[in-house]
């Protein structure tokens, strides 16, 4: 238990070499990531991914120059992805919500009678040999208690955390509890004295698992404890798969490969991008810039500020050539689904970011809401632009940490 290879494996060129780290000489650790429907609820996924903009959007300003911005989690059942893993020894198999948008990991503690998602299953930390309570020396209970976000109690042996998503003002998106420390096993796998809260109290939407794994940028994200520099998801567009995440996996090689800098607006916690212009059709507009466009595991649709909405609905509209249907749910581009089931009506549509260009399967903007009706993906924000997770399906999409890159490549995701 206490020697594995990956342990072994970080020492070695931690303390060893002490030299530049290169990720692509680390193991590779592999978990997985599972819509929780078969079929997306668009009216569901509308007002879930409305209400995660708004209140990151709000939790932005809110602290604007400061890098713990959360992103909030709301509404079940809406297009959002759980993480399978193991926690504890003997191992406890469970899911949680996969999220980019904000670091904390945590789970629900116990019986946790008065925890947000009900129904799911909990980790027991008193059958668990590998578990220990952090005490409030603890490195991640001092990033929390620098934010105000943990308190020590029983003598200093207990971090107490109260971690909110959306407006820090808000009472009924939270989560709190203990932090902890457990062997996470991701595949194969073991990884020991992973920081994480033992929540015994949360309120909130947060999907259908048992708690929630923060992929942000921060140092209480599973990927900033994982030390692997580097992580990638493919989201598969076959709803019967389950969609490979990576972590430690080394730059994506073969063709098709683009890269993009990460940038630092809105957050710097945040996987954000310049996304300078937008072609539909052969119609090319501008993009968000660098006010950023966030790449987001956790919403469903993909949001544009403006101008850039406007002119690139425009752009849509002038160039597909099917029958309009009514707008619907905030959807401004809908359209009478052909019969034949074919996507040629609509316009190509390229993503030009700095340095990198995304060229999107007609799947990924034109879907299904149900009723014979197909609408454009896109929706207005008032204020951050998101790329959601149905954009950025069957691609490999490799957050690299250690060097602010972001690259994807189309991708079967069932071959990784
Ligand atoms: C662990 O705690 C739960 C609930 O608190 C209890 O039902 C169970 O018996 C305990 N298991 C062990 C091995 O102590
Ligand atoms: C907490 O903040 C102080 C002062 O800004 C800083 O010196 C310290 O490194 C921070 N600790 C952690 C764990 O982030
Ligand atoms: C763009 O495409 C439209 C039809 O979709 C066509 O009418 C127009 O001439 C094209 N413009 C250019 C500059 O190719």
């Amino acid at each position: 238990m206490a020697t594995n290879k990956f342990l072994l494996h970080t020492l070695f060129i931690s303390f060893l070499l002490a030299a530049p780290q290169c990720y692509s000489d680390r193991p590779v650790l592999r978990a997985t990531m599972t819509r929780s429907e078969k079929t997306i609820d668009f009216t569901r996924a509308v007002r879930r991914s409305h209400e995660r903009l708004s209140m990151l959007a709000a939790r932005l300003a809110a602290t604007s120059g400061d890098a713990s911005a959360q992103a909030p989690l709301q509404q079940d059942g809406g297009g959002e992805y759980g993480m399978t893993f193991s926690i504890g020894t003997p191992p406890q198999q469970l899911s949680a919500l996969a999220d980019t948008g904000s670091d904390l990991v945590w789970l629900k503690c116990g019986p946790c009678t008065q925890c947000a998602p009900q129904g799911s299953p909990s980790y027991y930390p008193n059958t668990s040999s590998s578990f220990s309570k952090m005490p409030c020396s603890g490195g991640l209970c001092g990033v929390l208690k620098n934010q105000s976000l943990a308190a020590c109690s029983a003598g200093g042996d207990e971090c107490d955390y109260l971690y909110s998503y959306g407006l820090s003002k808000s009472s009924h998106h939270y989560t709190k509890g203990y932090l902890s420390t457990e062997t996470f096993t991701l595949g194969t796998d073991a990884v020991p004295d992973i920081g994480f809260g033992c929540t015994t109290m949360s309120e909130g939407g947060y999907g259908t698992g048992s708690g929630l794994v923060g992929l942000g940028r921060g140092s209480l994200s599973l990927v900033s404890q994982l030390n692997v520099g580097a992580f990638s998801y493919c989201l598969t567009s076959d709803p019967s798969k389950s969609s490979p995440l990576l972590f430690g996996s080394g730059p994506l090689t073969g063709p098709g490969v683009q890269s993009t800098p990460l940038i630092s607006v809105p957050s710097p916690s945040l996987y954000s991008v310049d996304l300078q212009s937008i072609t539909i059709g052969n119609v090319t507009t501008p993009g968000t810039g660098d006010s950023g466009f966030i790449f987001d595991s956790g919403t469903t649709l993909t949001y544009l500020a403006e101008p850039a909405y406007t002119l690139a609905k425009a752009a849509v509209l002038s160039q597909t050539d099917l029958v309009r249907a009514p707008d619907q749910d905030g959807f401004e581009a809908c359209y009478v689904a052909p019969s034949d089931g074919s996507d040629t009506a609509a316009p190509p549509m390229v993503l030009h970011f700095d340095g990198a260009d995304m060229v999107l399967p007609v799947a990924n903007y034109v879907v299904d809401v149900g009723d014979g009706v197909v609408c454009w993906i896109v929706q207005k924000s008032p204020s951050v632009s998101i790329i959601g997770n149905i954009m950025q399906m069957d691609f490999q999409v490799l957050h690299d940490v250690e060097n602010s890159v972001l690259s994807f490549q189309p991708a079967n995701c069932d071959n990784l």
